[in-house]
């Protein structure tokens, strides 16, 4: 996610209203490899090769990639599906949030982030993208092996890199979801197919949180009253790619999500400048953010502050936020004090910066969201 400037330009160039693409242009320009973006709220999508995807990309420019849900879009009102601010109750968990809190392990999580990050990328169009999602979906199976009422599956996409999800049934099957997510991929901007890219903060970090999350919920025996998801996705560095098109697929089914948080990015803060955590500011509900805030209170060690805006398409949370969904995602710092180094061979564990010890609250927040929001 992130490097926002730009944008400007695009968003200019792109508010002129046209009628719906047909299916056939829509198919025919896909076949041809051209990628379909949104760039701006309320404006018109735009047809662009790779090629010029990357450029945007390289110039800080943020977008969904919408090639493969343009058409599930189209069918559903979004606006009459956004919500008012959603209500949470106050934290009332405490006894079982702090007890598997206490189990969390950065040893777990330096070990899981060590294979992710050594993978030579996670570009969701290369071989160790691919690669990098078949380890996730193996470790997860692993960690909820012979366990009743958790299952986990790939969700496939029309490239290799697939997303994965985990399920927690919930004893009441038919209540809305909790989702927790992140993203699996990474990049280097130069050479993304075959360029060194470790992606260890962005989103190594808020991968293995959600992995860390899961094994101490397993390992405790916690059941949820209701259904409980973790997803890591693929893709969110070409447009927020997995996410919007799960989103768009639970949308399509008729799937009731209760919340969702994204963790992008957990594991850096400026050497020198104050450690807090920072709430992203837009495409969020604000009463999950105030549901959030109580929970970094009451179970982290850290401050909880808001971030400046992040602008369209940030993270995978815009693609939730799409349908109504009320979504949030605490950040490692507020934009400035955050990783300078993402999206090049630079982000790795050993970067200066990189503090198990701050991320280690960002799995706190992740083991609190679950607990407090299904039991
Ligand atoms: C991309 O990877 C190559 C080597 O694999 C490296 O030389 C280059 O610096 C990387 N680009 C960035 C932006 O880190
Ligand atoms: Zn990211």
């Amino acid at each position: 996610m992130r490097l926002s400037l730009a944008g400007l330009v695009v968003l200019a160039l792109a508010l002129v209203r046209a009628a719906p693409i047909e299916p056939t242009e829509l198919h025919s320009k896909a076949a041809q490899g051209l990628r379909l973006l949104d760039l701006a709220e309320d404006a018109e999508p735009v047809w662009k090769t790779e090629d010029e995807k990357l450029e945007l990309m390289r110039a800080g420019v943020h977008f969904f990639d919408v090639t493969e849900t343009y058409e599930i879009e189209q069918q559903i009102p979004k606006s009459a599906l956004r919500a008012p601010a959603a209500t949470f109750p106050a934290p009332s968990q405490q006894t079982t949030v702090t007890r598997i809190i206490a189990t969390l392990s950065t040893a777990n999580m330096q070990a899981s982030l060590t294979t992710l990050s050594n993978f030579n990328n996670r570009y969701y169009r290369s071989s160790t993208g691919a690669d990098a999602s078949t380890w996730i979906l193996t470790t997860v199976r692993s960690i909820i092996s012979g366990k009743s009422g958790i299952s986990a599956s790939n969700f496939a996409h029309s490239w290799g890199q697939s997303s994965t999800i985990v399920k927690f049934a919930g004893r009441d099957t038919s209540a809305p979801v909790t989702i927790l997510g992140a993203h699996m991929d990474s990049i280097n901007l130069s050479s993304p197919t075959s360029g060194r890219a470790p992606g260890a903060d962005d989103d190594g970090t808020g991968t293995v949180n959600l992995i860390e999350t899961l094994r101490a919920l397993v390992a405790a025996g916690f059941t949820p009253a209701t259904p409980l998801e973790f997803h890591w996705y693929s893709g969110e560095e070409g447009g927020l790619l997995g996410s919007n098109a799960v989103a768009a697929n639970y949308a399509n089914n008729g799937v009731r999500v209760k919340a969702f948080m994204e963790l992008d990015m957990t594991g850096y803060f400026r050497p020198g400048s104050t450690e807090v955590v920072a709430l992203e500011a837009d495409y969020i509900d604000t009463g999950l953010n105030n549901f959030l805030k109580q929970v970094v209170t009451t179970y982290t060690r850290l401050p909880v502050t808001m971030d400046t805006p992040c602008g369209y398409a940030c993270s995978d949370h815009a693609s939730w936020f799409k349908y109504g969904i009320p979504t949030s995602m605490p950040f490692e710092a507020v934009t400035g004090n955050d990783n300078p180094r993402i999206h090049s061979s630079s982000d790795t564990i050993s970067q200066s910066g990189f503090s198990w010890a701050h991320s280690l609250e960002f799995a706190k927040i992740a083991v609190a969201f679950a607990v407090e929001l299904t039991s």
